[in-house]
């Protein structure tokens, strides 16, 4: 069965063919050039996902499976939120130094936060499941390691002393959000290839 998951991250597209094996062949948004970018216009994670995600099968044709994530400050009210990507102009590095200079004067323990994914499974009539993984860590007062991307070189997981650009990519996937709601959604992508929807856990 042909899944399209609505990222041109091969990264991505390769991590998940490997979770669900043979019963899937996934394309990518590659394969369809034709298709534009859709906006992600919602104020929540699963919003965005589900957007997404029925779009992409509206216009394809074929399951599709959206992502949508973040980071979430305690101490700034859940920003940056679901304008992670995009919280300021310029570069990763400038977002970091954006978010750092926001929680300038808030205490060792109130500097917690967590990254959240949520990716939606959607077919072309507009049913749609989603999973969601969460993360919880604590932000940092300097960035530190050169591993992983956006706010990882300041969000560090209590008890490893390691932010998450320190970690190993396989580290990073045994804990992350990200790798939270793919396992998830495995089971449920098993149960669709069987022919169930919506498609349950087992
Ligand atoms: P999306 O492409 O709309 O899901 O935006 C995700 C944004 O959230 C990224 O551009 C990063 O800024 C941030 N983000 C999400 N997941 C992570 C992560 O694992 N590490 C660091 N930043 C992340």
């Amino acid at each position: 069965m042909k899944l399209l998951f609505a990222t041109r991250n091969r990264g991505k597209i390769a991590e998940l063919q490997q979770m669900v094996g043979e019963r899937f062949e996934i394309v990518s948004l590659d394969a369809f050039p034709g298709v534009g970018e859709v906006e992600e216009t919602g104020d929540t994670f699963e919003a965005n996902a589900i957007l997404k995600a029925r779009a992409y099968a509206r216009a394809t044709g074929l399951v599709a499976l959206a992502d949508d994530s973040g980071l979430s400050v305690d101490a700034l009210g859940g920003r940056p939120g679901v304008h992670s990507a995009r919280y300021v102009e310029g570069s990763d590095e400038d977002r970091v130094c954006a978010v750092l200079r926001e929680l300038e004067g808030v205490p060792d323990g109130q500097r917690g936060g967590e990254f959240v994914c949520v990716l939606a499974l959607a077919t072309p009539e507009g049913e749609v499941v989603t999973t969601r993984g969460v993360m919880r860590g604590v932000l940092t007062r300097a960035p530190r390691g050169t591993g992983g991307f956006g706010y990882d070189p300041i969000f560090e997981i209590e008890g490893t002393g390691k932010t998450t650009a320190e970690m190993s990519r396989e580290e990073k996937a045994r804990i992350s959000h990200r790798g939270q709601a793919f396992r998830a959604m495995v089971p449920r992508l098993k149960a669709l290839a069987q022919g169930v929807w919506p498609p349950k856990m087992g």
